[in-house]
C-alpha cells in the first residue's frame, strides 16, 4: 500500500500526541517528523512514553517536507507556519476556522486570510474535492454542530446550550484555572455566553442551511477527557436524527442519555435525542482530543485523500 508521510507540529501538545496516536494506528500514513519548541531535541518517548514504535524519534525545531501537516499549535503561530508549507494541511487551532470580524472578536487579533474549508465531516464529503488546507473544528464547536445539524432548518430563533469539558482541553501548559486543587471534585462555568466556538458553531448551523442565535454556557468539569453538551430543542426529532446520520460510520444516535466513557478515547460522537411528554433534550459527548481534534483531523486528512472519512479510525476504546 502506497504510504502518505506526516509531519506533527506541536508534538509536545496534547493534541499532537493523540494525532501521532492516530498516524501510527492509521495504515495509510507513516509519521516522518514531530516538530515542537521548548521540547525539540528531545526524543519522543521522554514526553510521551506510550506512543509505542515512535518513541525514539527525535522531535525537531524546523518544519519537515510531508504530503501531509498537522498544525497542533497555538492559535496565532499556525497562520505564521502555514504559507510555508506544500501539500496536505489541516489547523487544529483557531487560526483559518472564522472570517473577519467575528475571527478578530473570537481570539483578540486580526487575520490577514480568508478562511479554510471548515472541516465538519457532516458537512459534506463533496466539499473536499481539490481542497489541500482545512480548518479543523473547535472541540465544543464540534459537539454542539453535531448537536444542531439535523434540526439547523428548524431552529428556534434563540438556542440555549451548556458544555461540560475536561481538563486536557486547556492544553498541556499548566495555568490558574487548570491547577489540579482548581478543577478536582469541582464545577466551574468560564465564558458564560462569551466562548470563542459560538460563531463557528453559527457558521457550520449557516452552511447547513439554517440560522439562529446560541447562548452557550461553558463548565470545566473534574475529567481529564471528554466533553457533554446538553440542548433543550424542542423540535428535534429522533427519526430525522437518525435520517440524518444514517450513513455516518462516526457517530451514534440514540434515544438514551449518552454516556460519556463510550466515547472517550475514541473517534466517536455519540448524539442522543431523548424525549419526555412534548419537551426534548438533544445531547452530543465526544472526546475533546479524538473528535473534537486529533481523529476528526485524520478524518479530514482522509477526506481531502479520497479516502474513506473512518479510515484508520475505528477502533473503540475500554469497554469497562
Ligand atoms: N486541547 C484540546 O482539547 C483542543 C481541542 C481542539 C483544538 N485545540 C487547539 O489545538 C491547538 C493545540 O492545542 P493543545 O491543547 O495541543 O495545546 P498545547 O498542549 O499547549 O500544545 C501546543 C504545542 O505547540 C508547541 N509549539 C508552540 N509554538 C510552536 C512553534 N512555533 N513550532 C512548533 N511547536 C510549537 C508547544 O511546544 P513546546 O511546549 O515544546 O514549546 C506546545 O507543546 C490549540 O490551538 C488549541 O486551541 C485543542
Amino acid at each position: 500500500m502506497e504510504t502518505v508521510s506526516v509531519c506533527v507540529h506541536g508534538a509536545s501538545g496534547y493534541t499532537g500526541a493523540e494525532c501521532i496516536r492516530w498516524v501510527l494506528n492509521h495504515p495509510r500514513l507513516r509519521l516522518v517528523a514531530a516538530t515542537a519548541q521548548k521540547a525539540a531535541g528531545k526524543p519522543l518517548g521522554s514526553l510521551w512514553p506510550r506512543l509505542g514504535r515512535a518513541t525514539s524519534l527525535i522531535v525537531g525545531a524546523e518544519p519537515v517536507a510531508a504530503d501531509v501537516h498537522l498544525l497542533c499549535l497555538p492559535h496565532g503561530q499556525a497562520a505564521l507556519i502555514a504559507p510555508q508549507l506544500e501539500g496536505y494541511v489541516v489547523d487544529l487551532s483557531g487560526d483559518h476556522r472564522l472570517a473577519e470580524p467575528e475571527h478578530s472578536a473570537a481570539y483578540g487579533f486580526a487575520r490577514a486570510t480568508a478562511p479554510w474549508l471548515y472541516g465538519l465531516p457532516e458537512l459534506g464529503s463533496g466539499r473536499y474535492a481539490g481542497v489541500t488546507r482545512v480548518a479543523n473544528p473547535g472541540c465544543f464547536a464540534t459537539a454542539l454542530a453535531l448537536a444542531l445539524l439535523p434540526a439547523a432548518r428548524q431552529l428556534p430563533p434563540i438556542v440555549t446550550a451548556t458544555g461540560l469539558t475536561g481538563s486536557t482541553g486547556s492544553g498541556a501548559s499548566p495555568s490558574e484555572g487548570t491547577h489540579h486543587p482548581t478543577r478536582a471534585e469541582n464545577l466551574r462555568p468560564y465564558k458564560v455566553l462569551t466562548h470563542q466556538h459560538v460563531p463557528e458553531v453559527l457558521r457550520a448551523v449557516t452552511e447547513a442551511g439554517g440560522s439562529t442565535e446560541l447562548q452557550f454556557v461553558p463548565i470545566s468539569a473534574p475529567l481529564r477527557r471528554g466533553i457533554l453538551v446538553t440542548v433543550p430543542l424542542p423540535g428535534a426529532d429522533l427519526d430525522a436524527y437518525r435520517r440524518y446520520y444514517a450513513d455516518n460510520p462516526l457517530l451514534v444516535v440514540s434515544d438514551r442519555p449518552p454516556d460519556l466513557n463510550a466515547v472517550v478515547g475514541t473517534a466517536f460522537a455519540q448524539v442522543s435525542v431523548v424525549r419526555h411528554q412534548g419537551a426534548a433534550v438533544v445531547f452530543c459527548v465526544i472526546d475533546n482530543l479524538g473528535r473534537g481534534a486529533a481523529s476528526q483531523a485524520i478524518a479530514n486528512v482522509n477526506l481531502m485523500l479520497g479516502r474513506a472519512v473512518d479510515e484508520g479510525l475505528g477502533a473503540i476504546g475500554p469497554v469497562v
